[in-house]
């Protein structure tokens, strides 16, 4: 009972800070907030108080935000000082805190750059900045796709709604602050390097069957890309005969460069008894047994790490 009298006082406060509509634009925000963080199983106590809290920096207009933050010293950027519309979420972190009485620092962050962005943006930091861009009175243009985005791809979401921001603020001459800028990049480079992992396992699974196809067989997959710079994966196996293993070698290659992917380099040792082809990000070793337990190359990459290639819908067998 004491604890709904608290809660109840601390949403009068909070409204009678805010304003009723901004209220219940903070109520659309949890909502929202709430289907993202149980689409990406987010901690949704964190979520729910992050969303409720996101705006209670918004006391006034501006020129008061902008006035009571200098007068509580709150620490403004240069950035901020160029950028008088994100101040409000410097304010309300500041009230989350001695206010509100928030102390996870992750929900603090999450009010702090929900109008901006960041780079490094936690879990929740994305869920409130995307749930505060999308919630469902938000009309503007771009708004729908990067609703739609959000329950799919939170960060390509993220990337979207980002861009239009710049453009937004590009197009009226404002200045945009560094932060969006370095929360762009940011998700931008994490999108990237996700989108050549998953290549790197298509291309892993063409490899693959393209080699069980000719009867390759004791398929070791090793990651290496935590251990060396030469690959991300080396793919070593086994060939019946140096016949088979050039039969093998033809048609990794023909199945890859049907995908487009160009071999970097190809050595064949002793006339077909050890084969290497070279992917750059992926190096394929095929060997006849003999050579295969003479070179022990499994041995040298003993730190690397084993992946089973049935993950890969591959039956391996020795
Ligand atoms: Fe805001
Ligand atoms: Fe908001």
């Amino acid at each position: 009972m004491v604890y709904i009298d608290k809660m109840n006082n601390k949403i009068k406060d909070l409204i009678s800070d805010i304003g009723i509509d901004r209220y219940n634009h903070s109520l659309r925000v949890i909502e929202t907030a709430v289907d993202l963080g149980k689409i990406y199983n987010a901690d949704i106590k964190k979520v729910k108080e992050a969303a409720l809290y996101h705006d209670c920096g918004k006391i006034g207009n501006t020129d008061e935000v902008m006035k009571i933050s200098i007068e509580k010293n709150i620490k403004l950027t240069e950035e901020d000082k160029k950028s008088p519309e994100v101040v409000h979420t410097k304010l309300g972190a500041y009230l989350a805190k001695y206010k509100y009485h928030v102390t996870d620092e992750d929900v603090l962050n999450a009010i702090k750059y929900h109008t901006t962005g960041r780079a490094d943006m936690s879990f929740l930091e994305k869920i409130i900045y995307i749930a505060d861009y999308t919630e469902p009175k938000r009309d503007f243009p771009g708004v729908k796709k990067v609703r739609e985005e959000s329950k799919k791809n939170l960060d390509k979401s993220i990337l979207t709604a980002l861009k239009n921001t710049i453009n937004y603020l590009k197009s009226k001459n404002e200045y945009i602050h560094k932060d969006t800028i370095n929360a762009y990049n940011f998700i931008n480079e994490n999108r990237r390097s996700d989108i050549l992992k998953e290549n790197t396992q298509k291309d892993l699974k063409t490899l693959l069957e393209a080699a069980s196809d000719k009867k390759a067989y004791n398929f070791k997959l090793i990651d290496i890309s935590k251990i060396s710079s030469i690959a991300d994966y080396f793919l070593i196996c086994s060939a019946g005969n140096t016949k088979q293993a050039e039969a093998i070698a033809d048609n990794i290659v023909e199945k890859m460069s049907e995908k487009k992917i160009k071999i970097n380099h190809k050595e064949g040792y002793r006339s077909g008894k050890w084969i290497l082809l070279d992917y750059n990000h992926i190096v394929v070793h095929i060997f006849v047994k003999e050579e295969r337990d003479k070179y022990n190359l499994e041995k040298i990459w003993l730190d690397g790490k084993d992946i089973d290639v049935e993950n890969f819908g591959i039956e391996n067998w020795s």
